[in-house]
């Protein structure tokens, strides 16, 4: 694969890093989108903080104010409209550079929108220009000229830009970018461009340098992991195989080596390309967690076929048994988008039948929302609002009662949590996760943090479970 070239990119930052030294400037940003955005910010974070920027929450003594949004559904962009709203009194006040990012800035009338009603950001760039970030912020402290940075292209895999994490336990690692699959009510493959791979080596050897830097759990990214190097293959893209990682199950167990890393996990997967080489490699690698994130979407087949989601009802509900055969103790989570353009009551209750048959963990439940450019904002048939909102929150209900259950079940088993650090809400409490990923609270000391504990569970609650550690 050909490596982008980043030189003037690192030169830009030295370059702003000499203007801004000894003035005590501060950033902020704002991360509206999915954990591969996350993954970027963190990116962007590093080359601020190497440009002598400092990070502040405080959007008010921010110098420079950084968004980098979303665009799969519509409160996404809600929510930049309404936060343009406010730093606009910051921008007037003391000149604030206002630089806005991320997949949303790919949408053409997005962008024109923005020029109409709020003129006065400094710097719109998308998820291809990242790298160019720091360029245009050097043009914009010289010469104060509004720059648009955006490339209508299918995306390059871009090497070495610093990176700056929040977390210190956990540290997510993208393995891929773009999407192929042109599911007709999404926007991503139009936003993040064609799917492509990182190559094995790269991957590797960050993840061993954060096993280095003390990291335990590692979450590898993309929006279709299980294709991971797919796409090179059957272009004859060429890649170096590195310790044997040729597949996505290669790379889980090649992940799994690496000293010091306790856990592994990754979304999304896709239920097409969930091959057998990758549930044996969740089997036999023991720090692969045994939860695994499989959306759904929905569970009617005509849905799905519309969807162009590539799989039925019958094949999903039969790879989840498959899965549940061959990985003991396996816990199972998904995405939902209930909804969707000529989604009928029995459609509705077809995806309200597999959530009771296999009774997740964890569904994330989302109201169809039509986005520019994809079929499904073409389709006719759309649904009343008020019966998405009926059918959202029947799915809930029986969401909620299943996961109540399921924390019933928890309370006095003994559970393998990894403390991930002090409770945002008590800091009395250490908070960690169990390998099916549910937050637990527990009294202990600090010095229990990054390492995995045996603790017996003693009482639950909706959104977490309490823990006792267990002596001996
Ligand atoms: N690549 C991942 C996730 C992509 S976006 C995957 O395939 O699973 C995350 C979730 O947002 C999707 O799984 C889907 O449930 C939801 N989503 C995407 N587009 C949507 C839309 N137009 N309306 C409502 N939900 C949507
Ligand atoms: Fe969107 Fe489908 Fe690609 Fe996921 S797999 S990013 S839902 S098009
Ligand atoms: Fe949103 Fe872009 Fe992620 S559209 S969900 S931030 S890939």
């Amino acid at each position: 694969m050909t490596k982008i070239d980043i030189k003037s990119s690192l030169e830009a930052i030295q370059k702003i890093a000499k203007i801004n030294a000894g003035k005590d400037l501060k950033y902020s940003i704002l991360t509206m989108g999915c954990q591969l955005n996350e993954n970027d910010s963190e990116k962007l974070c590093g080359m601020m903080e190497e440009m002598n920027y400092t990070k502040t929450d405080v959007l008010k003594e921010a110098d420079l104010i950084v968004f980098n949004t979303c665009c799969v559904r519509e409160n996404a962009e809600d929510k930049l409209f309404g936060k343009l709203g406010e730093v606009k009194k910051y921008k007037e006040e003391k000149g604030t550079i206002i630089a806005i990012g991320g997949c949303m800035m790919q949408e053409k009338h997005i962008v024109e929108k923005l020029k109409q009603s709020y003129p006065f950001f400094d710097i719109v760039f998308g998820p291809h220009t990242t790298k160019q970030f720091p360029i245009d912020l050097y043009e914009i402290i010289c010469h104060r000229k509004r720059i648009e940075d955006i490339l209508d292209i299918d995306g390059e895999i871009i090497e070495g830009l610093p990176i700056k994490r929040d977390d210190t336990i956990k540290a997510s690692v993208a393995i891929m970018n773009g999407c192929n699959n042109f599911c007709s009510y999404c926007i991503v493959p139009y936003v993040r461009g064609r799917e492509r791979s990182r190559e094995p080596k790269d991957i590797i050897e960050e993840v061993r340098e954060l096993a280095k830097q003390g990291y335990k759990e590692i979450m590898l990214l993309g929006q279709n992991v299980n294709s991971y190097l797919r796409v090179e293959k059957e272009k004859h893209t060429p890649f170096e195989e590195y310790e044997g990682v040729n597949s996505f199950a290669t790379l889980l167990r090649a992940v799994n080596q690496i000293e010091g890393i306790k856990r592994i996990r990754f979304i999304s997967p896709h239920p097409k390309d969930f091959t057998d080489d990758v549930i044996e490699a969740i089997r036999d690698c023991d720090k692969v967690c045994k939860s695994i994130h499989l959306p759904l979407q929905s569970g009617s087949s005509n849905i799905l076929k519309v969807m162009n989601r590539k799989y039925t009802k019958e094949q999903y509900l039969e790879l989840v048994e498959k899965m549940k055969q061959s990985i003991p103790n396996l816990t199972l989570s998904t995405d939902i988008i209930v909804g969707f353009p000529g989604e009928t009551e029995k459609d509705f209750e077809d995806t309200l039948d597999v959530v009771q048959k296999v009774n997740y963990e964890q569904v994330y439940m989302f109201i169809y929302s039509r986005r520019v450019g994809t079929p499904g904002d073409k389709m006719e048939n759309q649904i009343p609002e008020e019966t998405k909102h009926k059918r959202f929150d029947k799915l809930k209900e029986l969401v909620e009662n299943q996961i109540a259950e399921k924390n019933k079940q928890y309370v006095g088993s003994i559970q393998e949590i990894l403390i991930e650090g002090k409770s945002k809400t008590n800091e009395t409490m250490l908070t960690g996760r169990t390998d099916s990923n549910k937050v637990v609270v527990l009294e202990g000391s600090n010095d229990l943090v990054g390492q995995v504990v045996s603790l017996k569970i003693v009482s639950e609650h909706m959104w977490y479970l309490k823990g006792e550690i267990v002596n001996g």
